[in-house]
């Protein structure tokens, strides 16, 4: 019942662990595999061994999580060696983050050697200077990358956008133009707190990205005005953490989902609960597979 595909990739459960989260290591994410997760999104690896921004790189507050982590990550050679442990378990999504399209053509490329079953291209991250949002809000640009990354793997290129623009829709477009395979919405969204004890933001990198409870409806609405712009599938991600809002992602147009903070927040049984949880709601409501809630707001 809770079957569903993103464009060729057939998952068994709908929820994915987002990237970022309990996905650095080929054990941890064995461990996702094995908790109800659909899949596996790996933490964004770009070209070199990254250490990411000096501390502090994350906060809590009411509603979320802020982090400026700054993508750190062993760099794709190293990264080869998690994948080797991981792949065997289950579908891991290859994320990975560059500055130009022959880069992240290049980084996908080693995914797909490494058994990638798809990749996922982090053109959204709001505190990585050089990278993310300083290209994916561009639609050009957008385009460039994904036709780039398309051209040199066959495994399917999905494309994770930013929430941080008024021009969501028009990203989206430019994934599909360039024969993307999927949109992913939303990244998070661009935020700051301050000390008012120290008068200056709590965070290193000053700004970050704000997670969790506080940012899904505005994910609900990016996945909405997306499935009025394109036809190609959709994952939504941004303040899942139970059944309900997973069901308000699919019915505005989301093929499957993911989880960051929630995982932190309720722990890996999250995925367990919202499958079964799901699969109730479904049976009580006669929807009889997640195909048939996919967009029914939009009816
Ligand atoms: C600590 C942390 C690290 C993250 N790292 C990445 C990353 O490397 N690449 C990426 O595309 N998104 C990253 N994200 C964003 C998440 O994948 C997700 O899009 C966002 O947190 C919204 O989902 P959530 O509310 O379920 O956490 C990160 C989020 C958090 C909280």
């Amino acid at each position: 019942m809770l079957e569903t595909s993103v464009g060729k990739l057939r998952l068994e459960r709908p929820g994915m662990v987002a990237s970022g989260i309990m996905d650095e290591t080929g054990q941890s994410m064995i461990r996702m595999l094995s908790s109800g997760a659909g899949a596996v999104v790996t933490k964004s690896i770009g070209s070199r061994p990254n250490p990411g921004h000096p501390n502090p790189t994350f906060t809590e507050l009411k509603g979320g999580y802020i982090n400026a982590m700054g993508l750190p990550n062993p760099g794709i050679e190293l990264f080869g060696e998690e994948m080797a442990v991981a792949v065997k378990s289950g579908n891991i999504i290859g994320s990975i983050y560059g500055s130009s399209p022959e880069e992240f053509s290049t980084l996908a490329g080693k995914m797909e050697e490494y058994g990638a079953a798809a990749v996922e291209l982090n053109l959204s991250c709001p505190h990585a200077k050089g990278y993310g949002i300083e290209l994916g809000t561009d639609p050009a640009i957008v385009k460039a990358v994904v036709s780039a990354v398309k051209s040199s793997v066959s495994i399917p290129v999905w494309t994770k956008l930013t929430p941080n623009t008024h021009l969501i829709k028009n990203l989206a477009s430019a994934v599909q133009e360039a024969g993307g395979d999927a949109v992913v919405a939303i990244n998070t969204v661009k935020a700051m707190v301050i000390s008012p004890q120290f008068g200056k933001p709590i965070l290193s990198n000053k700004f970050g990205g704000l997670s969790g409870p506080a940012i899904r409806s505005i994910g609900v609405r990016a996945v909405f005005d997306i499935r009025t712009a394109v036809d190609i599938p959709i994952v939504g991600v941004g303040g899942i953490s139970d059944w309900k809002d997973a069901a308000q992602y699919m019915m505005a147009g989301a093929s499957a989902f993911q989880i960051g903070s929630a995982i932190g927040t309720k722990g890996i049984e999250v995925f367990e609960n919202i499958n079964r949880d799901l699969e109730r709601f479904m049976k009580d409501y006669g929807y009889g597979s997640i195909s048939d809630m996919v967009g029914v707001a939009h009816e």
